[in-house]
């Protein structure tokens, strides 16, 4: 892939953004369950017609709750991933030992950001919300793969979050001022995490044979397949959220479309929105050109 990113550039850009957690919740920084959390491309819940908008409402908050716990998840093995990746190589490149660190220790620090709003969500909303688990487990699956498998996934992840912002959270006007801060500061560092997993592939890939570079392919679509089932657990877990929260009676029927739009809602928020980003599919094709192809071929699906 053609790009000018470096660990020097990414490092100062990251030491320019540095907020901290406090700065973003608790005292006075409250979460507005008047508002949404979400924006509705990836909470999709405004075409279930038949709820009222005081129950779109509080199933987009349920997906806020979700993402929250999603990305608290994801970012458990992100950490181990990035700390294992600069160990062996603590001397010589300055800028690359410390723009590594750095990216671990802001990885650190959105998990901690997640906990504390996911903990403030708990306090506010009422009713409690179940979420997959337990981190531990999903570390230790995804971190069984191999390190250009992981790295690659690792790099749908931070664009993701990259899109969530730019397309569906920076122009938009409605959505509660607290969590917009979090979606917002979390880009902020995010966007030089794509740059530095970007270099931490690429140094992977120069050292892989092409069987390796095959294997990482299937890694991660076998990845993928994982949190896809997640995903699916997830989404029954938000609609049961949902019935507990508003007490709706729903019809067979009823559940069923929530459930799937929760469900697609889902699958577009954490899978879809990777698998056709432009920069990560770019970044596949130039490891291997086939491998975007398949990639496309797999994502509608998820969209
Ligand atoms: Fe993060
Ligand atoms: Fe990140």
């Amino acid at each position: 892939m053609q790009h000018n990113y470096s660990y020097q550039a990414a490092l100062s850009a990251s030491e320019r953004v540095g907020w901290k957690v406090e700065d973003l919740i608790g005292g006075d920084k409250r979460l507005d369950f008047n508002k949404p959390f979400m924006p509705e491309s990836l909470a999709q819940v405004k075409q279930l017609s038949f709820l009222t908008p005081e129950e779109q409402l509080a199933l987009n908050q349920i997906r806020g709750h979700e993402y929250l716990a999603m990305f608290g998840l994801v970012e458990e093995f992100i950490l181990p991933y990035v700390v294992d990746h600069a160990r062996p190589q603590l001397s010589g490149n300055d800028y690359r030992v410390r723009a590594l660190l750095q990216f671990a220790g802001e990885e650190a620090k959105h998990i901690h950001l997640f906990k504390r709003f996911r903990e403030e969500f708990e306090n506010g909303f009422g009713s409690k919300c179940d979420f997959i688990g337990p981190a531990e487990d999903v570390s230790r699956f995804v971190l069984s793969h191999s390190p250009l498998g992981v790295a690659i996934a690792i790099l749908h992840i931070e664009w993701i979050t990259l899109r969530h912002y730019i397309e569906g959270v920076r122009d938009n006007q409605d959505l509660d001022p607290q969590f917009k801060s979090l979606l917002k500061n979390h880009w902020l560092e995010e966007s030089q995490h794509t740059k530095l997993d970007t270099l931490v592939v690429e140094e992977v890939v120069a050292n892989a044979s092409a069987a390796e570079i095959d294997q990482a392919f299937k890694e991660y679509a076998e990845i993928g397949a994982f949190l896809d089932q997640g995903i699916q657990q997830q989404a029954e877990y938000d609609v049961e959220s949902f019935v507990r929260a508003t007490g709706k009676q729903l019809s067979r029927a009823e559940r069923e479309q929530v459930s799937d739009a929760v469900l697609k809602g889902m699958r577009w928020t954490y899978l879809g929105t990777g698998m056709t980003h432009p920069n990560f599919l770019d970044t596949v094709e130039a490891i291997k050109p086939e491998a975007r192809g398949q990639i496309e071929a797999m994502a509608p699906a998820f969209c």
